[in-house]
C-alpha cells in the first residue's frame, strides 16, 4: 500500500529548500478537523530558513503542488498548506488492499526473528484469582497478540505465585481442618478458606505461625509429604485457573512460576556476593540501592530463605539464557513498580547488559462499585463469577431483543466475555477504574457489544447482498461511488489501522486498538445511516459492498488482537 505521508513528503521536497523528504515527513500533520484537509503542513518552522512570513511560504508551496494528481484540492490557510486527497484513488487503493489481505490486514514482519516474552496473569496459588487479576490476564494476552501480529516470535509465560511461606500456612490448615473432597471440588475457594481460617486461629494461638514456618522449611528441603501436598494444591488450582483461561480463550507456553526457581537461587546469591553487591544486615543479605534513590532490597532472610525479588532475578537470567529474548515484558500491577525498579537496577549492577530489555508494563487498580477488595476480609469478587454473570446477563439481553441467532449459548459467551475483555482494554492501562455492570454490558456506548454488533450487522449486509455481489466486489469495484464524506472518513480509518497496531505495540497499549475499532464502528454506522448500500445500480452496490467487506475485516482483526470473538450473527 502507498504510504501517503511518505509520498506527500516526496512531492513537497523539491519545493522546500534546505529540508529533505525525511525531515518534511516529520512535519506533516493529520488535522483533527477534516475541513482542513487529510494532511497539512505547518510552515512556521520554515520561516527561519526561508526568511519569509509563514503564510507566504504556505501559499508558494500550495501553488506548486496544486496540480498533483494525488490531490483533489490544495489550500493555503494562514501558515498551513492543507491537502485534500483525491478520494476516489485513495478509496480504491485502501479498500482493495484490505480485501486482498483480509485476516492479515495490519500484519507486519518488523519483528522477524526476534523473540519476545510476555509474562502475564501470574496469579497466586491458593489466593483468589479475582477481578484484579483479569487486568494482567487480558492486557497481557492482547499485548502478546499484538506483538505476534507484528511478526515477533512470542513466548507466553504464566509466572505462577506457587511458592512462599503461605504454603506452610495452607499445609498446616489443611492438616488441621481440611478435607480432600473440598479441595478437589473447589480448590481455589477452599484453599482461600484455609488461609483465612489460619489467620483467625493464629491470632488466638501464635504457635501456629512457628508451625507454618517449620512446615515451609520442610517444603523447601524437599520433604516428601510436604512436597506432595504442595504439588497437589498446585495441580488442583491450575485446573481451576485453566477453566477460566479456557473461557477467555487464553493459553500459555509455560507455567514456570516462582517454585521453578527455588533451586536456582544459590548461584545468584553467590554471584551477588562475588560482585561485591551483597551486604550482611542482622543475618539477612541485602543490596543497597541508595545511589539510585531506591530502598534496600532484601535478598535472603536471616533464616536463609529467599524472597520474591531473588526469584525474579533468577527468572530473568534463566529466560535470557533459555530463550535469548529481544524483549522480556512483565504485565504486572503498578503496586509493584518499586519491586521492578529495584530488580532491574540490581540486574544492571550485576552487569547484565540486557537488563533494560526487560520491561515492566504496569496497570492501574480496579475497584468494584461496592468498594475495594481485600483478600483477608474475604471481600473479593471472583473472576469466574464475573464472567459467568456477564454471560448470563447477555443471554437475557439476547432473548429480550429477540436477536436472530441459531446458537444463543455461543453468542452469549462471545458477547458477555467479550464485553468484560473490551471494558478492560478501553482505557489507558495505567488508569484506575471502577467496574460497573451497567457500563460493561451496554450495547450502545463505546463497548464491546457495540463493536461486535456493528460487525454482525456488516456480516448481515453481506449475506443480503448475496455471494455473487460479494465475489464481484472482491474482483474489483468502481471507487467513484464511495467518495462521500462518511465513506471517506471510514476509508481513512481503515488506512490508519496498521500504523495504529504498531503504535499499540510500541506503547504496550491495547487501548489504542480498542479506540480505533470504536472509531471504525462509529464511522461505519454513519456511513450506513447516510447511504443506501444495497441499491439497484449494480456498480454502485458492488463498490459499497467492497467497503463493507473491508470494514468487517478491519473490525474482526482488531477484535482478535484484543482477544475477542466476532460473531457473524447477534
Ligand atoms: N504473583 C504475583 C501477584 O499476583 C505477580 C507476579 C508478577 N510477576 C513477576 N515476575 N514478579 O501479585
Amino acid at each position: 500500500m502507498i504510504n501517503y505521508t511518505e509520498k506527500i513528503a516526496e512531492l513537497l521536497a523539491p519545493h522546500i529548500e534546505g529540508l529533505d523528504a525525511a525531515e518534511i515527513r516529520e512535519m506533516i500533520e493529520t488535522p483533527a478537523d477534516s475541513s482542513m484537509g487529510d494532511y497539512a503542513l505547518p510552515c512556521f518552522k520554515l520561516a527561519r530558513v526561508l526568511r519569509k512570513a509563514p503564510p507566504m511560504i504556505a501559499k508558494g508551496i500550495a501553488e506548486a503542488i496544486a496540480d498533483e494528481p494525488l490531490f483533489a484540492k490544495v489550500e493555503q490557510v494562514n501558515a498551513y498548506v492543507n491537502m485534500f486527497l483525491a478520494r476516489e484513488a485513495f478509496a480504491g487503493e485502501v479498500i482493495s488492499e484490505v480485501i486482498a489481505k483480509d485476516a492479515d490486514y495490519g500484519r507486519s514482519d518488523i519483528g522477524q526473528n526476534r523473540k519476545v516474552i510476555v509474562e502475564y496473569s501470574s496469579p497466586n496459588i491458593a489466593k483468589p484469582f479475582h477481578i484484579g487479576h483479569i487486568r494482567s490476564t487480558v492486557i497481557g494476552n492482547s499485548i502478546a497478540n499484538i506483538y505476534d501480529f507484528l511478526g515477533y516470535d512470542i513466548f507466553r509465560i504464566n509466572h505462577l505465585g506457587d511458592y512462599g511461606t503461605q504454603f506452610g500456612k495452607m499445609i498446616v490448615a489443611y492438616r488441621k481442618w481440611g478435607n480432600r473432597e473440598d479441595v478437589i471440588n473447589e480448590p481455589i475457594k477452599t484453599l482461600l478458606e484455609y488461609y483465612k481460617k489460619f489467620h483467625i486461629e493464629a491470632e488466638k494461638d501464635p504457635s501456629l505461625e512457628d508451625e507454618a514456618r517449620a512446615t515451609f522449611t520442610k517444603l523447601e528441603h524437599g520433604e516428601k509429604e510436604e512436597v506432595e501436598l504442595w504439588q497437589w494444591f498446585r495441580d488442583e488450582s491450575l485446573k481451576e485457573f485453566n477453566r477460566v483461561y479456557d473461557m477467555l480463550g487464553i493459553s500459555f507456553d509455560s507455567y514456570n512460576g516462582e517454585s521453578f526457581y527455588s533451586d536456582k537461587m544459590p548461584r545468584f546469591v553467590k554471584e551477588l556476593e562475588d560482585k561485591g553487591l551483597l551486604e550482611e544486615d542482622e543475618g539477612a543479605q541485602i543490596v543497597r540501592l541508595d545511589d539510585y534513590n531506591l530502598p534496600v532490597a532484601l535478598i535472603t532472610k536471616s533464616d536463609g530463605s529467599t524472597l520474591y525479588i531473588t526469584r525474579d532475578i533468577a527468572a530473568a537470567v534463566y529466560r535470557k539464557e533459555t530463550y535469548d529474548f529481544y524483549k522480556n515484558i512483565y504485565v504486572v500491577a503498578s503496586q509493584q513498580n518499586l519491586h521492578f525498579q529495584q530488580w532491574i537496577q540490581i540486574l544492571e549492577m550485576m552487569g547484565y547488559e540486557w537488563a533494560r530489555d526487560c520491561v515492566h508494563v504496569p496497570f492501574g487498580l480496579v475497584s468494584m462499585e461496592e468498594g475495594t477488595m481485600s483478600t483477608r476480609e474475604g471481600r473479593v469478587i471472583f473472576l469466574e463469577d464475573v464472567l459467568n454473570r456477564a454471560v448470563d446477563q447477555t443471554r437475557e439481553i439476547i432473548k429480550e431483543k429477540n436477536v436472530n441467532t441459531e446458537n444463543i449459548e455461543e453468542t452469549a459467551a462471545a458477547v458477555g466475555i467479550g464485553a468484560v475483555i473490551f471494558n478492560e482494554l478501553s482505557n489507558y492501562r495505567i488508569k484506575d477504574y471502577v467496574f460497573s455492570w451497567e457500563h460493561v454490558l451496554n450495547f450502545e456506548g463505546e463497548t464491546g457489544p457495540y463493536v461486535q454488533y456493528t460487525h454482525a450487522r456488516a456480516c448481515s449486509i453481506l449475506r443480503n447482498a448475496g455471494e455473487d455481489i460479494v465475489a464481484k466486489a472482491k474482483a474489483g469495484f468502481d471507487p467513484s461511488y464511495i467518495t462521500g464524506d462518511s465513506a471517506h472518513e471510514l476509508v481513512t480509518l481503515l488506512y490508519e489501522m496498521p500504523a495504529v497496531i504498531q503504535e499499540a505495540g510500541e506503547k504496550y497499549e491495547p487501548s489504542v486498538v480498542t479506540r480505533h475499532i470504536v472509531d471504525i464502528a462509529q464511522a461505519y454506522n454513519r456511513f450506513y445511516h447516510d447511504e443506501h448500500i444495497l441499491v439497484d445500480n449494480e456498480d454502485e452496490k458492488v463498490a459499497k459492498v467492497a467497503l463493507v467487506m473491508a470494514t468487517r475485516a478491519a473490525i474482526r482483526n482488531g477484535l482478535a488482537l484484543l482477544g475477542m470473538k466476532a460473531p457473524e450473527k447477534m
